[in-house]
């Protein structure tokens, strides 16, 4: 469903992706976990064709998105659900009226007012936020709000959702609360999808295979259990916690520009 074929892609002097590589099945979750920096969030937003490669493309669903403009994009992308860093939820509107945006805006179809009141509200009984749906995201706690943008992802039923740090900033029991959503999402509409996050518990919990990402490419991939045993000494510093030491690690590892 998604193929990641070798993309580099570079911001000014700094080398983000190099020769990247990347094959996400039809109903697989696929988890990218790595330090902070090292390319996650950049490499979703090739995925959906926010950002394009210098070289490489990245295919989803048999669709080149890196080669594609215009309409094309757009219907490619409306198969794509992206749940952002930091939920991106519009202040001034209700969670409601977040859920309904996506709606509005397909153009492959012009739903009626009470149609897309019925989905907003399918959607946030979902993720359990169906009495919230007037409050302003203002008013909800932090899990509240992933769960509203979730809620905002799934009003359009994705192919294939976009997972960026959905537990980040959530207690235990929350991120855990989460990580049930995203499987039961993908028991029950068959996306396929791509998680990046560092909560381990969570990449144990929704991950078919875990990649590994380091200086540009996925250093390691397998399964939870192959990963939670791995040998590599950079996949243990990294679930093992520990702590980087100084600022040339932190260069030697890829985080920072030397
Ligand atoms: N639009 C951009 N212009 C310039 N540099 C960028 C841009 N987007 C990302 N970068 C740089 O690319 C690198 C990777 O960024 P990215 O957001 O993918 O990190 P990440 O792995 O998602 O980190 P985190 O876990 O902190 O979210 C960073 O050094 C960042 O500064
Ligand atoms: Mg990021």
């Amino acid at each position: 469903m998604i193929r990641i074929e070798k993309i580099s892609k570079a911001f000014g002097p700094k080398r983000v992706l190099i020769d990247l590589e990347l094959q996400v099945a039809e109903g697989e979750t696929f988890v990218i976990m790595g330090a902070s920096g090292i390319g996650k969030s950049v490499t979703l937003k090739h995925v959906v064709g926010l950002l394009r490669p210098d070289s490489g493309r990245v295919i989803v669903d048999g669709e080149s998105v890196s080669d594609a403009y215009g309409a094309k994009l757009r219907k490619i992308r409306s198969g794509i659900g992206y749940l952002f860093q930091g939920s991106a939820l519009l202040n001034w509107m209700t969670v409601g009226e977040n859920v309904a945006l996506p709606l509005k805006e397909d153009r492959r179809q012009k739903r009626k007012r009470a149609e897309i009141d019925r989905i907003v509200l399918e959607k946030l009984s979902l993720v359990n936020m169906a009495s919230e749906r007037d409050k302003l995201p203002s008013e909800i706690s932090g899990g509240m709000r992933k769960r509203a943008a979730l809620a905002r992802v799934l009003a359009i039923n994705p192919q294939v959702i976009l997972y960026d740090e959905p537990t980040a900033g959530l207690d235990p029991r929350m991120a855990a609360t989460i990580g049930n959503l995203i499987s039961s999402v993908q028991k029950r509409f068959g996306t396929t999808a791509i998680v990046v996050t560092h909560d381990l518990p969570l990449a144990y919990a929704v991950g078919d295979r875990i990649g590994m990402m380091h200086l540009g490419r996925l250093l390691e991939v397998g399964t939870p259990d192959e990963i939670r045993r791995s040998n590599n000494p950079i996949v243990r510093d990294f679930i093992d916690g520990r702590p980087i030491l100084s600022v040339d690690e932190e260069t030697k590892l890829g985080m920072r520009l030397p």
